[in-house]
């Protein structure tokens, strides 16, 4: 396999996202392995755009522990409780999250003191039950808005329909 990761910073989101999802497409063809899904997803975001941190909690013990999982950046935290901070909310309640400035969220967990904004995405397995979710923090204020909702959720869709 020889493909690079492409740099699709300064075009515009919505036609960086499709070339992200071509991408990604071509690589896990044929991939059944959640893990390694998640690695190269977090790899292709985070070296796209030049985030500080991109990469995924997996759920351990549904809803009550989310755990580090493939992740690019700075070290993450290891361990988040459903309903803690930006990723344990966005996890108790299913549902993709903003955060255009991390210090107006109440809880938020301050893994590296740089993070100004995030986006945190749920991933859905193949029993329709949430197996992850996908943290993308900024050193920006307000990097994300609803194109990066859209394109990572459809990113991250390829774990419902994942051939087992
Ligand atoms: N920002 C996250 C914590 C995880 S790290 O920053 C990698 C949160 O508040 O959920």
């Amino acid at each position: 396999m020889a493909e690079t990761i492409p740099d699709l910073r300064g075009i515009p989101k919505a036609r960086a996202y499709e070339e992200l999802q071509g991408h990604c497409n071509a690589i896990l063809d044929g991939v059944s392995d959640p893990i390694a899904a998640m690695a190269t997803i977090a790899a292709l975001i985070h070296h796209a755009f030049g985030q500080l941190w991109t990469g995924f909690y997996r759920v351990v013990e549904p809803g009550q522990l989310l755990r580090v999982g493939p992740y690019q950046g700075s070290l993450g935290c290891l361990d988040i409780t459903f309903g803690r901070g930006v990723c344990g909310t966005a996890a108790a309640e299913m549902k993709t999250l903003i955060v255009p400035d991390v210090e107006k969220f109440p809880g938020h967990i301050t893994c590296d003191a740089r993070s100004r904004s995030e986006i945190v995405v749920p991933v859905i397995g193949t029993r329709g039950d949430l197996i992850a979710v996908l943290d993308v923090d900024s050193d920006q204020l307000d990097a994300f808005n609803d194109e990066d909702q859209q394109g990572l959720e459809r990113l991250v869709s390829w774990f419902r329909t994942m051939r087992q």
